[in-house]
C-alpha cells in the first residue's frame, strides 16, 4: 500500500507590484516550482500559492509617476507578472493580490486578535513632517545623504549605494520630495506589535528545525539583543488598508504582505471547494513551507510566526531561504546589461535552459548562485541537448524507420532500467531536501550510462546486417525506456520538454510511479527535436536589449524624484519617428489673432514653401520678438481647420504652460527648409 499523500501548502515571496520580474526573482520561483512539481509528481497534494505584493509607498509613487491610479497599476502588473511566471513554466495553483477582500479580512482579523490579546500598543513618536505640504512624510518621500556612507540623494529607508537601512530621521540634510522643504519632526501616534511577548516562543521555534542553521544564527543576533516593538502603522497618505480602529492610519505593507499567503490560499479554497481551516488552524496537521530570499528572513522567521501564533493560527513547517543571483560573478548590473528582465529572457531564450541551469546550481543553503553565461550555454548544450535529447534522437530514427514505430515486446536485459530504479529514491531524497544540484548530477550520470551503452552496441553498424535487425529494436527499446525514466526524473525541472517527450513516446502524463512501467510492444510517434542548442548570438541580443530596456525603466523610476517631471510617453520605434518631417522654418511674420488670447498667427518660410501656422505663443512672446527668428516646425502634420483659418503645421516649443514656453531654434548656419533628423 502506498503511504498516505501529504497535504502541503507552498509559497514563494510575493513580488512587489511596482516593477517587472527579473531573472533574480526567477531563481526563487523556479526553485519553488521544481519542489512543488516534484511533490505533485510523487502523488502528494501540494498547493502552490502566491500573489502580487500590491501595497506601500513605492507603488503609490510609481502610479503617480505614470499618471495612473494605484489600482490600474497593480492590475497591469498582476497580468504582466502572471504572464512572465506562466511562460517560465511556474505553475501556481493560485496567483492573487494583497489588495483583495480576503487579505483585508485576514489582516483585520489578525490585527484585532493581537490587539485584543494585548499584543498591540500605541506610542507617540517623532516623525518627519512637511510643514509646507502639511503632511507626514513616508520614508520614501524624504531624501538626503546616507548616514552610513554619505552618498547623496538617498531615500529615507535605505541606501541604494551601501545597502544600509535606517530611519528617515537619520538622513543628513534631508529634504521632502513633495515640496523640497526641510522636514521637521512632529509627534505622531503609531501602532506597535509587541514582539517581545513572543521571545520565548521564537527562541525555541527558530531552533526546532523550521529554519536553516545559518538563518537561525542570524536571528539570534536580534533575539539576543532583545526584541523591539515593531511599528505596523503608517500615516496617510499611504496605499494600503486603513487600520480598523484608527482612521488615517494604515497597515504597513510588511504587515499585510505575508498575510497575502493566507488570502491567496483562501481564494484557492473558495475556487476549489477546500476547507481553509484544515490548513491554517493552530492544530493543523498539514505542512506549510515558505520559500524566500535571505534578505527577508527576519519578516518570515520572527515577525510572521509571532503574528500567526498570537492570532491563533498555525506556524510554518519551515521557511527555506536562498541566496541572491549573480551574473558572471557580479551583482546583476544595469550598465553591464545583466539586470535581465524575465520577459527579455523569454524573448530570446527557452525558459527551460534557465530552469535546468538553476536546478544544476541550487542547493539547500543560502549561498549566492552564479549565472555564468558561458557555463550556462556549455552546460545546457552538453547536458540537455548533447546527453538527454540525444538518447531519444539516436533511438527514434531506427524504431520509426525500421520497426514501424514499434518498441520491442521484451528486453534482452533490463539491467540499465533497474539501475535507474535503484537510483530513484536517492534522486527523490535530493529533490525533497532541495539538493537539486546533486539530483541533476546523478540524473546526468544515468544519461551518460545509456549513451555509453548505445555507443558500445553500435546500432548503426548492427542495422546493416539484416539478420540482426531485432537486436537494434532491442537496443533502442532499452534506450528509449531509459530516456523515459530520465524524463520522469527531470519532469519537475523541464515540464515543457517532458510534455513533448510524452507526446513522442505516446504516453499520458508520466508520474514517479511510472518509473517501473517499461514501455514494451508499444508504438511511439514521430520524433521532433525536443530542444535545440543555445546560440551565443541569442545571449548577446538579450544582453543588448537589456541595456536598452533599462534606459526606459530608469526614466520612469526617476519620475517621482522631481514632482514636476512629466512621465515619458510610451516608446515609439524609429519608423514612427522617421514619419515626422521636421523642417527649419524662418518666422517671416508674426501677428496677434483678434479675439484669441492665446494664438499668434505665424507666416513661416520653409525654403520652397510658405506656411500659415497658428501657435499658442501669445502669452510667452511678443510678435515682434519672433519675427526674423529661425525655429523648427512639423511640416507634414495634416492641416487643421481652426476658428481663425487653417493651420498648416506646428512649431516646436519646450514647456507645457502658456507663459513658460520656449520655441526651439536651430544652431547658427541652419537654413529654412533643412530637414531636421
Ligand atoms: O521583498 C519583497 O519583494 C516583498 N514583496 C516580499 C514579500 S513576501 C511576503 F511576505 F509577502
Ligand atoms: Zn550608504
Amino acid at each position: 500500500m502506498s503511504p498516505k499523500p501529504r497535504q502541503i501548502v507552498v509559497t514563494s515571496a510575493l513580488p512587489y507590484a511596482n516593477g517587472p520580474i527579473h531573472i533574480g526573482h526567477m531563481l526563487e520561483y523556479v526553485q519553488t516550482d521544481i519542489w512543488v512539481r516534484f511533490q505533485k509528481l510523487r502523488g502528494h497534494e501540494c498547493i502552490y500559492v502566491c500573489a502580487d505584493d500590491a501595497h506601500g509607498t513605492p507603488i503609490m509613487l510609481r502610479a503617480q509617476a505614470e499618471g495612473i491610479s494605484p489600482e490600474a497599476l497593480i492590475e497591469r502588473m498582476h497580468k504582466e507578472h502572471l504572464q512572465d511566471f506562466t511562460d517560465f513554466g511556474v505553475a501556481f495553483d493560485n496567483y492573487y493580490s494583497t489588495h483583495s477582500a480576503e487579505n483585508r479580512h485576514f489582516a483585520e482579523t489578525i490585527y484585532t486578535r493581537l490587539r485584543d490579546a494585548g499584543h498591540i500598543r500605541t506610542r507617540v513618536i517623532k516623525q518627519a513632517y512637511d510643514p509646507k505640504a502639511e503632511m507626514f512624510l513616508p520614508d520614501r518621500f524624504i531624501k538626503g545623504e546616507c548616514p552610513n556612507c554619505g552618498a547623496g540623494d538617498q531615500y529615507g529607508d535605505n541606501c541604494e549605494n551601501c545597502g544600509a537601512t535606517y530611519a528617515p530621521t537619520d538622513l543628513k540634510n534631508p529634504i521632502s520630495v513633495v515640496s523640497g522643504e526641510t522636514p521637521i519632526e512632529k509627534d505622531s501616534e503609531q501602532y506597535f506589535f509587541k514582539l517581545e511577548d513572543f521571545e520565548d516562543m521564537l527562541k525555541s521555534w527558530t531552533r526546532a528545525g523550521h529554519i536553516q542553521t545559518e538563518i537561525a544564527n542570524k536571528m539570534d543576533e536580534w533575539l539576543d539583543e532583545g526584541l523591539k516593538d515593531w511599528d505596523i502603522s503608517r500615516n496617510a497618505p499611504y496605499w494600503g488598508f486603513e487600520i480598523p480602529d484608527a482612521p488615517g492610519k494604515y497597515f504597513y505593507v510588511w504587515l499585510d504582505a505575508p498575510i497575502g499567503y493566507m488570502a491567496s490560499f483562501k481564494h484557492w479554497c473558495t475556487r476549489s471547494g477546500h476547507d481553509f481551516d484544515t490548513y491554517w488552524n493552530e492544530d493543523s496537521v498539514t505542512e506549510l513551507y515558505h520559500f524566500i530570499g535571505k534578505d527577508i528572513a527576519r519578516f518570515h522567521t520572527l515577525f510572521w510566526p509571532a503574528m500567526l501564533h498570537g492570532a491563533g493560527y498555525r506556524k510554518p513547517s519551515a521557511v527555506y531561504c536562498h541566496g541572491f543571483l549573480t551574473v558572471d560573478g557580479q551583482k546583476m548590473s544595469k550598465s553591464r546589461g545583466t539586470f535581465i528582465m524575465a520577459r527579455t529572457y523569454l524573448d530570446h531564450l527557452n525558459p527551460e535552459y534557465l530552469r535546468y541551469y538553476f536546478a544544476a546550481k541550487l542547493g539547500p543553503g543560502v549561498d549566492d548562485i552564479d549565472l555564468s553565461l558561458e557555463d550556462f550555454s556549455a552546460r545546457v548544450n552538453s547536458d540537455l541537448v548533447g546527453k538527454l535529447v540525444n538518447i531519444a534522437s539516436r533511438c527514434a530514427g531506427f524504431i520509426n524507420k525500421r520497426f514501424d514505430g514499434n518498441l520491442g515486446a521484451t528486453l534482452s536485459s533490463d539491467s540499465l532500467n533497474q539501475q535507474y530504479l535503484e537510483t530513484a529514491e536517492t534522486i527523490a531524497t535530493y529533490y525533497e531536501k532541495r539538493e537539486f544540484g546533486k539530483a541533476m548530477r546523478d540524473i546526468m550520470a544515468l544519461a551518460d550510462k545509456v549513451n555509453q551503452y548505445i555507443d558500445e552496441k553500435q546500432p548503426w553498424v548492427v542495422i546493416k546486417d539484416e539478420a540482426r535487425s531485432s537486436e537494434v529494436q532491442d537496443i533502442c527499446t532499452i534506450g528509449l525506456n531509459c530516456f523515459r525514466q530520465l524524463v520522469i526524473f527531470l519532469k519537475p525541472v523541464l515540464p515543457n520538454l517532458a510534455a513533448k517527450a510524452e507526446e513522442f513516446l505516446n504516453v499520458a502524463n508520466l508520474t514517479w510511479a511510472d518509473l517501473d512501467n517499461n514501455l514494451l510492444d508499444h508504438s511511439i510517434n514521430r520524433f521532433n527535436p525536443l530542444m535545440t542548442r543555445i546560440e551565443p548570438a541569442s545571449i548577446e541580443r538579450m544582453i543588448e536589449t537589456t541595456r536598452e530596456d533599462l534606459i526606459a525603466e530608469q526614466k520612469i523610476q526617476q519620475g517621482p524624484q522631481d514632482p514636476t517631471f512629466e512621465a515619458i510617453a510610451p516608446q515609439i520605434d524609429y519608423d514612427d519617428f522617421a514619419r515626422m518631417d521636421l523642417r527649419v522654418a524662418l518666422i517671416v511674420e508674426a501677428r496677434r489673432v483678434e479675439k484669441s488670447d492665446k494664438l499668434l498667427q505665424l507666416t513661416l518660410d520653409i525654403g520652397g514653401e510658405t506656411r500659415n501656422v497658428f501657435a499658442g505663443l501669445s502669452n510667452a512672446y511678443r510678435p515682434e520678438d519672433l519675427e526674423g527668428k529661425l525655429t523648427i516646425m512639423v511640416a507634414n502634420l495634416a492641416p487643421r481647420k481652426m476658428r481663425f483659418g487653417i493651420s498648416q503645421g506646428m512649431v516646436l516649443a519646450a514647456g507645457g504652460g502658456e507663459t513658460d514656453l520656449f520655441i526651439l531654434h536651430p544652431d547658427t548656419g541652419a537654413k529654412p527648409g533643412m530637414r531636421v533628423s
